[in-house]
């Protein structure tokens, strides 16, 4: 069964030119750096800490029994978290659903299954719009941070906390609220086993961005009627392709090693395409995937770190385009494409009074839609703008399931090949700690301390109208 393909005519210099395309030998260049980084990767397969290759092959029966219970029980559950907590679960998730309606992309209805929402910031009217448009009777809670103390995810859960039990009292709030957390002792771990509540567990070696098919999206993902098995399926298919296929078919070798080509060449900034609308989320999902594994400064004090750009055809057309046609040769694109596109909805004929526009008419939108992306891909290699294609043969949990690992494994190839490490973030601590301090952690002090010390050396400079 086909998943998922990838198509780099275009990204190569025999399609677009030496300026930006790669050649084919430099990606033979690449091969043994490619083979130590897949030994690299599998010699971390089967760790007791695990690992987000083994995520495919996790068993799922805790999460399988909770869901069935809340599912009979529950109409909304609300995800509470941030960052690799919540941002593959939100992708899969919409990735599946249709925009508007209680279904399935395939016409599949809800059935008992739970709406899922977000809690991903601290906007207090999101926050307040959310609780106060729920039955929160029927809603039930999931609070995911692998780490127990992340700002947003704890403040935004103690309100939660403290509306329910106003209104349901200490044994309702138990019922309603559900914990999702490394298994070190922290902050969010102990209050979960002080006040009783349940909790499912983040394998210590698999990092938030890498962890969409671990507890944190399989819980939420079954209680919202996803296929989970069927999901990682895909995904353990996905990661046999990654570990064992030959370099020449192995998908996410070869958008490693495009990628990490156009790097080190300086067109790597990625806009990541979707012609499927509704991968939006995923596309933001691979921002953070991308951006904070490749985002790094090396040993020798160079700096790496391409920009992913997340953009939706054919809506980006309209937007983006332009910058990618004439803008600076800085950057390539990966388009997304849905080789299935539905292709009931019909374009009806065009009346006279468009008789210059009657093309458009009599055919599927999805053949439209194909059209526009085929249109770009060709204006961009005339331009000499390389673009890569990964195509998803029907979009179902199978696919998503293979998608979601080989964009990972290549995520983590890639930043093998930068010499750099993929799974650490430490760029983004800094930020976190001021933060901490500026809101009162005894442990965080000195943060303030800097701030209020900068803030006096500067000469600061506001206007305001
Ligand atoms: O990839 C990462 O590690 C981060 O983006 C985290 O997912 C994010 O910061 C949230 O962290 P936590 O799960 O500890 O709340």
């Amino acid at each position: 069964m086909n998943r998922l393909s990838l198509d780099v005519t275009n990204a190569l210099a025999e399609a677009c030119g030496d300026a930006a395309g790669v050649k084919i030998d430099d990606l033979r260049k690449l091969k043994p750096k490619i083979n130590d980084a897949l030994e690299k990767l599998k010699a971390s397969c089967g760790h007791e800490d695990g690992f987000f290759l083994d995520l495919p092959i996790h068993p799922i029966d805790e999460e399988e029994r909770l869901a069935k219970e809340l599912r009979a029980e529950y109409e909304n559950l609300v995800v509470i978290g941030i960052g690799g907590s919540a941002l593959g679960t939100r992708a899969i998730y919409r990735g599946l659903r249709r925009p508007y309606s209680d279904r399935f992309r395939d016409g599949r209805p809800l059935g008992d299954a739970l709406r899922l929402f977000f809690i991903e910031n601290v906007d207090p009217i999101e926050i307040e719009d959310l609780l106060d448009s729920l039955d929160l009777e029927r809603t039930v809670f999931n609070v995911v941070t692998k780490s127990g103390t992340t700002i947003e995810t704890i403040s935004a859960m103690l309100i939660v906390r403290q509306r329910l039990i106003d209104r349901f009292g200490q044994d309702g709030y138990r019922e309603r609220m559900i914990c999702t957390t490394g298994p070190e002792n922290n902050a969010l771990r102990n209050l979960a086993e002080e006040e009783g509540l349940r909790t499912f567990e983040i394998p210590p070696g698999v990092g938030g961005r890498y962890s969409a098919l671990s507890a944190v999206g399989t819980l939420p993902l079954l209680c919202a009627g996803v296929d989970v098995p069927a999901l990682l399926n895909g995904a353990r298919a996905g990661r046999d392709n990654a570990l064992h296929q030959d370099l020449e078919s192995n998908v996410a070798v070869l958008f490693a090693a495009i990628q990490a080509s156009f790097i080190e060449r300086g067109t790597g900034d990625v806009v990541f395409m979707a012609y499927i609308p509704q991968f939006a989320d995923l596309g933001e999902w691979f921002v953070q995937l991308w951006a904070e594994s490749l985002g790094k400064t090396r040993k020798d004090g160079t700096s790496v770190g391409p920009t992913p750009i997340p953009a939706i055809g054919a809506r980006d057309q309209h937007s983006l385009l332009q910058l990618m046609m004439e803008g600076p040769l800085e950057r390539n694109v990966v388009f997304v494409e849905d080789e299935r596109m539905p292709s009931h909805l019909q374009v009806p004929a065009a009346p006279p009074a468009l008789a210059a526009l009657k093309h458009l008419g009599e055919r599927a939108l999805s053949e439209t839609l194909h059209a526009e992306q085929r249109g770009v891909e060709a204006a961009l290699r005339e331009a000499g703008r390389p673009s890569s294609t990964l195509r998803l043969h029907g979009v179902n949990e199978e696919t998503i399931g293979a998608f979601v690992i080989v964009l990972e494994m290549a995520t983590a190839l890639t930043g093998l090949l930068l010499d750099i490490n993929p799974f650490d973030q430490p760029g983004v601590e800094l930020g976190k700690r001021y933060a901490h301090g500026i809101l009162g952690h005894p442990g965080q002090a000195t943060y303030l301390e800097r701030l209020r010390q900068a803030d006096d050396e500067l000469v600061r400079r506001k206007l305001s109208f």
